[in-house]
């Protein structure tokens, strides 16, 4: 049932493309625009938000953080995202205009459902994004908006986190479609690129070995940090968390931004340091602010490790390591930026003896607060 690999997790990593694919499917139509029934919410209703609340847990967490990014762009609705075991202590601000969304991939964590239930009974619309058919939190939710990713067997989130970042640029660019905004264009053209975004997927895992190649080389390491920018910061603390969950390493993500106001004083000689570098094209200066970063730390003895797309030139003299991914849309990178950084945990834990499907301590549903 491993389909021939040595775990889930390789598998699932693997199906990512088809995973990505499966959840546009028969959600962008001919003309290019967006069909999204399941949303449940009326064009009027969804006119009238004013603010999108977005709740989850690990992971999931990670795929609403990069959602605000695109929803707040697309949209100009603003977005707040908080870990759902947080949400409901602290007497959050809801009411009929909030658009509540649950993302989880077991439909099952109590900190989701709870902090959902709590929504609900202020009034909010909940908008599910689940993997789980009939589980409980679509159940309980006004609308739901499947991810299909299949069955996800190991412990570690990866099939499941692509597919819940496309199911949350879908919401984002429909409620841009259904309020209309200057961005219109825009949404046109990230619509096309979303629906050629899977074999983009499919190129970044034709190159990983090098990437397996390194994770060997650095098997014996204590501490690994990882940096971004804009939507590549979530995705560091996504690397960081995959390392943490797998290898048992201690792991750190940051905003590239944060690091002169503390944590640069981590760096030291050979430390790894993974950084995701935004796209030089569109928002350039994040990119040159980035590549700054990556030479300061350089300067300091880190090993960097820079995960870059392809065709960006300027960081190649300060990269120890150079991953390519390919160029995407500024929002849309955190599709391709990701993978690698599965791949890396994934091979770090086998490296390290450690049960890549099974961690320790771990359960796949968290059904206790
Ligand atoms: C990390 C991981 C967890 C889950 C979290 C939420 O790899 O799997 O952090 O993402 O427990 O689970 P769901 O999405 O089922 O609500």
């Amino acid at each position: 049932e491993k389909g021939g690999y040595d775990y889930f997790m390789l598998k699932e990593i693997a199906e990512q493309p088809k995973a990505v694919a499966d959840t546009l499917l028969g959600r962008i139509d001919t003309n290019g625009s967006l069909t999204l029934d399941e949303v449940r919410i009326g064009a009027a209703e969804l006119r009238e938000i004013d603010k999108v609340v977005i709740v989850a847990c690990g992971t999931a967490f990670h795929a609403g953080l990069i959602a605000k990014y695109a929803i707040e762009h697309w949209t100009r609705i603003p977005c707040e995202v908080e870990l759902a075991s947080e949400f409901r202590y602290r007497d959050p601000i809801l009411d009929s205009r909030s658009l509540v969304i649950a993302i989880s991939q077991s439909g099952e964590t109590m900190d989701t459902l709870m902090a959902l239930r709590h929504a609900r009974e202020q009034g909010s619309r909940v908008l599910a994004i689940c993997n789980t058919n009939g589980s409980t939190i679509p159940r309980e939710s006004d609308a739901v908006l499947y991810t299909h990713a299949g069955p996800e067997v190991a412990v570690a989130s990866t099939k499941a986190f692509l597919t819940q970042l496309v199911a949350c640029y879908l919401v984002a660019l429909y409620l841009g479609q259904v309020r209309g905004t200057k961005w219109g264009d825009e949404i046109s053209a990230v619509i096309r690129d979303l629906s050629h975004i899977s074999g983009e997927v499919e190129r970044v895992l034709e190159t990983m070995e090098p990437v397996r190649a390194l994770a060997r080389s650095l098997a014996d390491k204590k501490t690994v940090l990882f940096l971004g920018r804009h939507v590549g910061y979530p995705v560091a603390l996504e690397g960081a968390l995959k390392l943490k969950e797998l290898a048992y390493m201690h792991a750190e993500g940051f905003a590239a931004g944060e690091l002169k106001h503390g944590p640069i004083a981590l760096i030291e000689e050979d430390l790894p340091v993974v950084v995701v570098v935004p796209s030089p094209r569109g928002r350039s200066v994040l990119h040159d602010k980035i590549v700054s970063n990556i030479q300061e730390i350089r300067a300091r003895g880190a090993r960097t490790i820079v995960i870059a797309e392809e065709g960006d030139e300027a960081v190649v003299p300060y990269a120890d390591h150079l991953i390519r991914i390919p160029a995407t849309p500024t929002l849309l990178q955190p599709l391709v930026a990701t993978v690698p950084l599965q791949v890396f945990a994934c091979e770090l834990a086998t490296a390290r003896g450690n049960e890549v499907d099974q961690p320790r301590n771990l359960a796949k549903s968290v059904t206790v607060e």
